[in-house]
């Protein structure tokens, strides 16, 4: 019997993430992100449902301009205000036992250093369930407010996101062999110093002595998760993930990309199925197709078309706002998302993208409308296409999870697409059967290289 999906909630620590306009929704909650409770309550629904992660997605400054103007994301809590995810974590690690909590930083928002100090702490802290979404920020307002001009050009974001994996990964599995850690009072030996080392980093932006400061948490590297799809991005998940975030179209696109982003992951020295993919789908179910169709047009009423728009062309670096909404794509090229345009081409595949089909799209694709047995139905042909996992966006939170584990959920368990109960141990073991990092994978080349 083929594997259960896995399964992640897609949320970020503010009002409105990506359905924009559903936060207005009579029954949605989203609003109240600035409370501990509301976060904390949400993870123990979730592990009761056995979701395998709660995963924040996060940002470090505005999207561009929208109508040359900030004004709509203010307007329409569109990612404002955005509170920081990884202060969550700690406090989930605490109330859950059994969920991977997965938290994007950026190559920009902190010296890796630092980063990998936070990180270790929070991975003993859950015994081992962080994961990191790594990102390299695609705002400009982002890069300004960490002191740059402007943004980084893509290409040279990715060269500075080898560094910093470099950075983090020598102090992860480098600086500290197995067994320093003494803590031996009878011998009045804390920490044995012959197993403890220096990294002496220096790169073309970073210089790190080490050693790094937390001693070896359970996983030592987090669980490292990648979103990435241009050529170069899915070159870096090739080398560097564990798992994916994919946005296909469709089965048959998603397997597509799938088979080739693990010939990469083939060429780059590692297992075909060393790299898993999440696919992002959203939910709207109901006891008859009808009534979910029903539910779904209600949604729709509540969803800000030009919100969409806004974040959208924030990904694609082109005020949008300005155009008419039959302008065809094609012009508007850009420094920002390869990967965006990428999905509007191949979702429509028999004519030029407008920006109209962008808006339609952004809410319409990747929803799955109907009851319990047709979404199982139709996860079931995600998996088959060679999908690991689905990475679960909501409309209202916690209300589209909590239907999912009530009604989706025991269907799919029923036949085998979820799991029943959690495999035990730390995230990385749950997903791919060991607690730490293979010997394939970069990061294994700095174990024992500072000794
Ligand atoms: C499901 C998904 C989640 C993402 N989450 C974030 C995020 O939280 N923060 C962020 O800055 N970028 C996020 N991104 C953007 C990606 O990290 C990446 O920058 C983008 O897809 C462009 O990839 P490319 O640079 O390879 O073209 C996400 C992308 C996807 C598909």
């Amino acid at each position: 019997m083929p594997r259960p999906l896995q399964f992640s909630a897609f949320v970020m620590n503010t009002t409105s993430h990506i359905t924009h306009g559903a936060w207005r929704l009579p029954e949605a909650r989203q609003t109240e992100f600035n409370s501990l409770e509301h976060w904390v309550s949400l993870a123990r629904e979730l592990e009761r449902g056995r979701f395998d992660f709660i995963f924040f997605a996060d940002v470090v400054g505005l999207y561009a301009d929208h109508r040359s103007s900030w004004e709509k994301f203010v307007e329409s809590g569109l990612q404002i205000p955005s509170n920081d995810p990884s202060v969550l974590a700690s406090a989930i690690a605490h109330a859950t036992s059994e969920l991977g909590i997965a938290i994007t930083s950026s190559i920009l928002q902190e010296h890796p250093f630092n980063f990998a100090r936070k990180i270790s702490t929070l991975d003993h802290a859950s015994r081992g369930r962080i994961a990191w979404n790594i990102v390299t920020s695609l705002s400009p307002n982002a890069w300004r407010n960490f002191g740059y001009d402007d943004i980084t050009p893509h290409e040279d974001r990715y060269a500075w996101a080898d560094e910093y994996v470099d950075v983090v990964y020598k102090l992860w599995e480098g600086s500290w062999d197995d067994g320093a850690l003494l803590q031996d009072k009878e011998r009045a030996v804390h920490g044995d110093f012959t197993k403890i080392h220096k990294i002496h980093h220096a790169g073309e932006r970073y210089r790190v002595e080490g050693p790094h400061l937390v001693a070896p948490s359970p996983q030592r590297t987090p669980l490292l998760f990648q979103a990435g799809s241009s050529p170069t991005g899915r070159r870096f998940a090739a080398r560097n993930a564990e798992a994916q975030f994919i946005q296909s179209p469709s089965p048959k696109d998603a397997k597509a990309l799938i088979d080739d982003t693990r010939r990469l992951v083939v060429e780059a020295g590692r297992k075909a199925e060393d790299l898993n993919f999440f696919q992002g789908l959203s939910f709207v179910i109901g006891s008859t197709e009808a009534e979910a169709r029903r539910r779904a047009d209600e949604v729709d009423e509540y969803i800000d078309d030009d919100a969409i728009i806004a974040h959208a062309a924030g990904g694609i670096g082109v005020d949008l706002g300005h155009y008419d909404l039959d302008t065809p794509i094609g012009d508007i090229e850009s420094e920002g998302s390869r990967s965006h345009l990428l999905w509007l081409r191949e979702a429509v595949p028999d004519r030029e993208p407008t920006v109209r089909d962008l808006a339609r799209l952004r809410t319409r694709n990747g929803r799955v409308v109907g009851t319990p047995e047709q979404i199982a139905d139709r996860l079931a042909e995600w998996r088959d296409a060679g999908v690991d996992g689905i990475n679960v966006t909501n409309y209202t939170i916690p209300g589209s999870y909590l239907e999912f584990i009530e009604h989706v959920t025991p269907v799919l368990q029923e036949r085998g697409l979820a799991q029943r109960e959690y495999r035990p141990g730390t995230t990385r073991r749950k997903l791919t059967g060991a607690d730490l990092l293979d010997d394939h994978h970069p990061a294994a080349a700095y174990r024992g290289a500072f000794s």
